[in-house]
């Protein structure tokens, strides 16, 4: 087998270690747990990039709860905000329920602020947000999430789910690529 390519090796340093990691999980799962854990909620996750984080954030909630999933994207930066491009939409009744959107990574807001406008209007009694990162610097539309992860700086993550170009998703820590390669697509 010898040496095999490992995605690390494209990782400059560790932004998120496995154990801040932990620690943000136990806070969010602590407010949730306050705040909907009597209240039966459903937990909507936008794939794909949250499917390690829910999969952490779930097995620490001890309530009833449902998970469903969504599938969705918001239009080019230019487009006005609230065109949504859905690709899968969530299999469950909103009306309502309690209702909590749950992403990988705040970054322009322009998804999930267009996801809540969308799954506001089918009448769920409560709709909250969470997200595991914040990059608040990125915003181009007033938004802020109700339960907040760790906050970042402006810069390109991978790692615990997320991608650049559909890799990386596997890394346990939230990391900077080495700048050669993402330079191409963000500042
Ligand atoms: P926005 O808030 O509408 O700009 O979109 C957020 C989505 O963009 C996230 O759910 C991610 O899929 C993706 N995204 C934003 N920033 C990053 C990043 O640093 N790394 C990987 N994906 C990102
Ligand atoms: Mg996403």
């Amino acid at each position: 087998m010898g040496s095999r390519p490992s995605p690390r090796d494209d990782i400059e340093r560790i932004l998120v270690t496995e154990q801040q990691l932990e620690a943000a999980l136990d806070r969010l799962a602590e407010s949730l747990t306050r705040e909907v854990g009597g209240a039966d909620p459903i937990l909507i996750g936008v794939l794909g990039g949250v499917f390690v984080f829910l999969a952490d954030l779930v097995r620490r909630l001890d309530f009833a709860l449902e998970v469903d999933f969504i599938d969705a994207e918001s239009y080019g930066e230019d487009t006005e905000a609230g065109e949504l491009k859905i690709m899968k939409d969530v299999d469950c009744e909103i009306r309502g329920r309690h209702v909590v959107i749950v992403d990988d990574i705040l970054d322009t807001g322009q998804t999930l602020s267009a996801l809540v406008r969308m799954l506001q209007e089918r009448g769920p009694a409560s709709l909250r947000t969470c997200v595991l990162l914040d990059k608040p610097a990125r915003r181009v539309i007033e938004f802020e999430a109700d339960y907040v992860g760790v906050r970042i700086p402006n810069v390109f993550v991978v790692g615990y789910g997320l991608d650049f170009a559909q890799r990386y998703r596997n890394l346990p820590f939230v990391g900077v690529l080495r700048p050669e390669l993402y330079d191409k697509r963000r500042t």
